[in-house]
């Protein structure tokens, strides 16, 4: 066990002036410490040189060993993130697996559904039915694209608005206090963590431009305990928001079953009595080389059935594949980005998609996004939804209890995890 113990980011370091004179000229210029492990940051591989642009001659093995500690460091790859001005080389992606900005597609988007349209007008009951129109709409979406945006949701945007800057506030607490909540322990249930991608032939992972606070939420069951004190207005905040969100999901899942002509309430009681309900808020500090990093590499949501997503407004960054193209899917003030996770492809036997999306970074400006997540309980079984299967259609997947899905998936190591493949049958 090393006990490092290194200067503050603002000393200036170089040698010390009693020790110099004309006999021992110095052989090092003076730097910040913050500039020695940006250098570090900046060179790849395990022989590090740094130089400092000037250096006279090598650093001492010492100097090296200093550094070596700030590369396992989540709390160095914050302070990196917010304050450099080069990219460091821990965050720069292989050629093939950079985002090549400008072939994104910007003139395409995810279909916009106006959700005013909920209910059948001339029912008596009308809070209860979904329009056939509506219904069609998002069944449509939820085939094409995987993907919608969704208006009019009836959640207050004051409470949105709100919850996005408390959230912001969380992330721009000290270094030092976020880190408290960073973990790679994926049994804690409230974690601040960086997403990283194993490269081939290369050693050292490539880190996300990216922070992720993750935990539970709930819409009735009082999660406070959980839940940080600091920024002071987030547990309340929160509560409030769950609780709305909640609402919101069910109208969703009421609005998919009837899409796969079921019964409305099919999809929230397939799912289970306690699903797994977990938020994650993504923090991107704007990064100076959008075109060498990625803010979350390619992924589908592999543990839940359904995504509800608020991003901040005005800037773009995630994106989704269709028809093999990525697009953009801009920001729209006051919505909701909505897609549907691993799960629901599984449940619909194939027919609705659970599809490929990723985070970019930018330049000029910071960026949120906050995913509520809507997975099964893990004594739930998952498999295609028997009323959907016949002679025509057979299963493409065999069942499972969601917790064997969960065991699957933190066996597999790294980001492209293939785990409903797993559970995939010939008939595909
Ligand atoms: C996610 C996600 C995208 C975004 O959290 O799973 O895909 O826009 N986020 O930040
Ligand atoms: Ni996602």
């Amino acid at each position: 066990m090393a006990m490092f113990y290194g200067p503050n980011r603002d000393t200036v370091i170089g040698p010390i002036e009693e020790l110099v004179d004309e006999q021992r000229p110095p052989i090092y210029r003076n730097y910040r410490y913050a500039e020695f492990q940006e250098e570090f940051f900046r060179q790849q591989g395990t022989r590090r040189m740094n130089q400092c642009n000037v250096e006279i001659q090598k650093k001492s093995l010492h100097n090296q060993l200093t550094c070596q500690i700030a590369l396992f460091s989540f709390f160095h790859l914050i302070v990196f993130m917010e304050t450099a001005s080069i990219i460091p080389s821990k965050f720069i992606l292989p050629e093939d697996k950079r985002p090549h900005l400008s072939q994104v597609s910007t003139l395409a988007s995810i279909p916009i559904i106006d959700l005013i349209d909920y209910s059948e007008n001339d029912d008596e009951n009308k809070d209860d039915v979904p329009s056939s129109l509506l219904v069609e709409k998002i069944s449509q979406a939820c085939e094409e694209y995987g993907f919608f945006q969704i208006i009019n949701h009836g959640i207050p945007e004051e409470l949105c608005n709100t919850m996005m800057a408390v959230t912001y506030e969380f992330f721009e607490l000290p270094p030092e206090e976020r880190n408290q909540f960073y973990t790679t322990d994926h049994t804690k249930q409230v974690k601040l963590f960086n997403y990283y991608l194993n490269v081939e032939g290369q050693d050292d992972k490539v880190s996300m431009w990216s922070q992720c606070f993750s935990h539970p939420w709930h819409p009735r069951e009082n999660m406070t305990h959980l839940l940080p004190e600091n920024p002071p207005q987030y547990r309340e905040v929160f509560a409030e928001y769950a609780k709305e969100i909640g609402a919101l999901m069910s109208k969703l899942l009421c609005l998919i079953s009837k899409g796969l002509g079921l019964e409305k309430d099919y999809l929230e009681k397939r799912l289970g009595k306690n699903p797994s309900l977990l938020v994650q808020s993504n923090h991107y500090p704007p990064c100076p080389e959008p075109e060498l990093t990625l803010g979350l590499a390619i992924h589908t949501d592999l543990m839940t059935a359904l995504t509800v997503l608020k991003q901040s407004d005005g800037v773009t960054g995630l994106q989704v594949i269709k028809d093999g193209k990525w697009m953009a899917v801009d920001p729209i003030p006051n919505a909701f980005v909505i897609n549907l996770g691993d799960q629901m492809q599984v449940l619909s036997n194939g027919r609705y998609k659970s599809v490929h999306h990723r985070a970019v970074t930018n330049k000029a400006e910071r960026r949120l996004s906050m995913a509520m997540f809507y997975g099964p309980n893990k004594d739930s079984v998952i498999g295609p939804i028997e009323e959907l299967l016949d002679e025509q259609h057979p299963p493409f997947y065999r069942k499972y209890h969601f917790s064997e899905f969960v065991q699957e998936f933190h066996s597999q190591e790294g980001t492209r995890r293939m785990v409903k493949e797993v559970f995939e049958l010939k008939n595909k």
